[in-house]
């Protein structure tokens, strides 16, 4: 992948700074590595005005349930900012609902490309919330795409943004930390892309923030 790879003692100071000067639609990843970014860049900036927050995957639990993404955001940053619009995925509507009423959203109110996307990354290599393996990761067509059987844990159905919309973001930010993600990470910025690793699919104007032992492989 043709990425500029940024690798420091703490990715997420950086991350927080670019998100903090962003501008127009966001997507927000999932996962617990992006808290702290959350929180910095909810000290960095007060007033988010100009800004659609969206997320880019969903676990099927209610907002307030400890496995929600969107839960995470908001305790991390959106209780604690003024001025932006949040669109959040219906988790507790179930994967083909919720997937219909976010694309719903996204075609309603939403942009024809996201300004910046946010990414994490598994330890197989995963994205958002598709899994090597699993059909939602060959979508081309739709924007939002139910999951019924997750390859990581928490074990619950998933909602998530298809490859598509990711690629076509105006810049795309992944943000990795830890020794556990170190392989995932060769087979995503050094290996040739490939299925099997969803994240080798990621394709455009990719921003990779890295902490020493995730890039060790490199
Ligand atoms: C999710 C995420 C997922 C996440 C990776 C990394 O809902 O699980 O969107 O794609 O980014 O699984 O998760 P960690 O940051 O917890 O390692």
């Amino acid at each position: 992948m043709n990425a500029d790879i940024r690798v420091s003692d703490d990715p997420a100071q950086e991350a927080a700074e670019l998100l903090a000067a962003a501008g127009g639609h966001v997507a927000l990843t999932g996962g617990s590595t992006p808290r702290i970014t959350y929180e910095r860049a909810a000290v960095l900036r007060e007033d988010w005005s100009g800004v659609d927050f969206w997320f880019t995957d969903e676990r099927c639990v209610p907002p307030d349930h400890e496995h929600s993404n969107f839960g995470l955001a908001e305790r991390a940053l959106l209780s604690r900012v003024t001025g932006a619009t949040v669109h959040r995925i219906r988790g507790e509507l179930g994967p083909e609902d919720g997937a219909a009423a976010y694309e719903n959203e996204l075609d309603e109110v939403g942009p024809e490309a996201l300004d910046l996307t946010l990414l994490g990354l598994g330890p197989d290599a995963h994205i958002c919330s598709l899994f090597p393996g699993d059909e939602a990761l060959g979508e081309r067509e739709r924007r939002v795409v139910g999951v019924e059987t997750p390859g990581m844990a928490p074990l619950v159905s998933r909602i998530t943004l298809t490859l598509p919309v990711v690629n076509a973001s105006g810049q795309i930010m992944f943000l990795v930390a830890g020794e556990n993600k170190a392989d995932a990470v060769k087979r995503v910025f050094a290996d040739a892309a490939d299925p099997s690793a969803p994240g080798s699919l990621v394709d455009g104007n990719v921003v990779a923030l890295l902490d020493p032992p995730a890039a060790a492989l490199l």
